[in-house]
């Protein structure tokens, strides 16, 4: 039985304050977390003041992006050894902010995906095509790319650490979502390449979240579907009424 997973990417917003008040206010709201899995990710600076006030009530933090190295010259990085030491729980590794605005590929990804399991993270993968690709009919064949490059090398006992993300970039910050029918179809296809990378069983537990506009209004819909798992949620977790209104969907 897979675990709903409800997870803000917080992106470059929430000063520390801001991140602690939060933290303090949804926890206040959620209780014992009756609704599932959920975690935040605060940037870098915001960590420290996150991790201070979260011990404890469930939520569990995570960062957005780490290094693929441990230590040295690697100047404006952050090594996932820093990030234990801050009591992070998870990160989100190759979102598709990090592959097109900086240049990430699958195989540097991949890389992270190693270290990060080696440091015992939990770990978020993002996959999904821009528009152009999607227009170009080849979401599968990227989305197959992303997940055989991403995973390559990784024990099948490791996956029980990894979230699949789903998120369409053109669905990203632009109010458009995709249909719960399409998202579902692309989701059984993710299962369809994990079963290929690993098994039968790894493709039906592994939890795969959908990423792209999600707000209170659709979380249901989408949630209702049989391959969607949970929810990658940017602009909408960033208040806490909003991300509220999604962790606690089944009741919306
Ligand atoms: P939005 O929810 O703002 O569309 O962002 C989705 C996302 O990129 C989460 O990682």
């Amino acid at each position: 039985m897979r675990k709903t997973f409800i997870a803000g990417n917080w992106k470059m917003n929430m000063l520390p304050s801001e991140a602690a008040a939060f933290i303090g206010d949804l926890a206040a709201k959620t209780g014992d977390f009756k609704y599932g899995k959920v975690m935040v990710a605060p940037p870098f600076t915001s960590l420290p003041a996150a991790a201070a006030v979260i011990k404890g009530t469930g939520i569990l933090l995570g960062a957005q992006n780490m290094s693929d190295e441990e230590s040295g010259a690697h100047t404006g990085e952050v090594s996932p050894l820093m990030l234990k030491d801050l009591g992070v729980d998870a990160v989100i590794l190759g979102h598709s902010e990090r592959r097109l605005i900086y240049g990430e590929n699958d195989a540097f990804i991949n890389r992270k995906v190693k270290l990060a399991l080696k440091h015992g993270f939990e770990v978020i993968l993002c996959v999904g095509e821009t528009l152009e690709e999607r227009e170009s009919g080849k979401v599968e064949t990227v989305v197959e790319e992303q997940l055989a490059g991403g995973l390559s090398g990784i024990a099948e006992e490791s996956l029980a650490s990894i979230t699949i993300a789903y998120e369409p970039v053109w669905a990203i910050g632009t109010g458009k979502t995709a249909t719960p029918e399409d998202a579902d179809s692309v989701h059984a296809f993710i299962r369809k390449i994990i079963e290929k990378l690993f098994s039968s069983s790894a493709a039906a537990e592994i939890v795969i979240q959908y990423g792209g506009s999600v707000k209170p209004e659709n979380s249901a819909e989408l949630m209702a579907k049989e391959n969607i798992d949970g929810a990658l949620v940017g602009g909408a977790s960033l208040k806490v009424d909003s991300f509220y209104g999604i962790i606690n969907f089944a009741k919306a």
